[in-house]
């Protein structure tokens, strides 16, 4: 983790606002905001036209009112879907918001970001450039910017040639045998990991290694405490407002 960077929350929402809020929404953002929280993870998908937007399945049914993939529909169209009547009625009518849209909800709220960049399949290194490229233009004069991560290696060598200067995270569920060529080839500086995958021994590992750690999805506030002693950096939570804010 670069110095422009530190000092990163040791605690992130998950999906913005964690089980406060519609996964992936501005309300998520403004509900992590209010709960003390200092960061958020969030996922971004390309829309048919190559609109970066936060959402987290390559579907709509679950989150939204519309139907079919993301990956088909335009952003014309997901910019009038309604992606939190699902969630609670409260929320009815919270849109899907674009990466810029968030972005700039992120800025303003003083919030860090791990952005995820979440590629429907096939379209990995397309949704990293893209990704990528706009996060240096929405971040450009913020004082700290997006941590990305993904799943995907190819997304990520992809963001790493389109914005070299933005730091990257390797996510993995389980911690494989190889994370340090893995995570030396992409040109990671943090390793982000499922938290049944670790325990004390690997979590040295890999902060002797030099990389920043973050685990998800930790919602029970005493295996957090346990993490963070074991010397994980970072916790992503459903539940910021039990898992504390640090
Ligand atoms: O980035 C950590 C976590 O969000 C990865 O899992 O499926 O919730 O995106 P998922
Ligand atoms: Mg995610």
């Amino acid at each position: 983790m670069t110095s422009a960077v530190w000092p990163w929350p040791r605690v992130l929402a998950h999906r913005c606002g964690g089980a406060l809020a519609p996964e992936n929404t501005l309300a998520g953002l403004a509900a992590a905001a209010r709960s003390g929280c200092r960061g958020v993870e969030f996922d971004v998908m390309l829309a048919a036209d190559h609109v970066p937007v936060l959402i987290h399945d390559e579907t709509l049914e679950r989150t939204t009112n519309g139907r079919g993939r993301v990956a088909d529909t335009p952003w014309g169209a997901l910019s009038r879907l309604d992606a939190g009547g699902w969630f609670d009625e409260r929320f009815a009518g919270e849109p899907l918001p674009s990466l810029q849209d968030a972005a700039a909800r992120c800025i303003e709220l003083g919030l860090a970001v791990n952005l995820e960049i979440k590629p429907a399949a096939g379209f990995e290194t397309e949704t990293g450039q893209v990704a990528a490229r706009v996060a240096v233009a929405c971040w450009r004069d913020a004082a700290l910017p997006p941590l990305l991560s993904s799943f995907s290696e190819s997304a990520l060598l992809a963001a790493a040639g389109e914005a070299p200067r933005l730091p990257r995270g390797l996510l993995v569920e389980q911690v494989p045998e190889d994370w340090r060529a893995r995570c030396q080839r992409v040109g990671a500086v943090a390793l982000h990991a499922h938290h049944d995958a670790l325990d004390a021994g690997i979590v040295a590992d890999v902060r002797a290694a030099g990389l920043w750690l973050a685990c998800y999805t930790v919602n029970d506030p005493a295996h957090a405490a346990e993490l963070f002693a074991w010397g994980v950096d970072c916790v992503i939570t459903d539940h910021p407002d039990r898992v504390g804010v640090r």
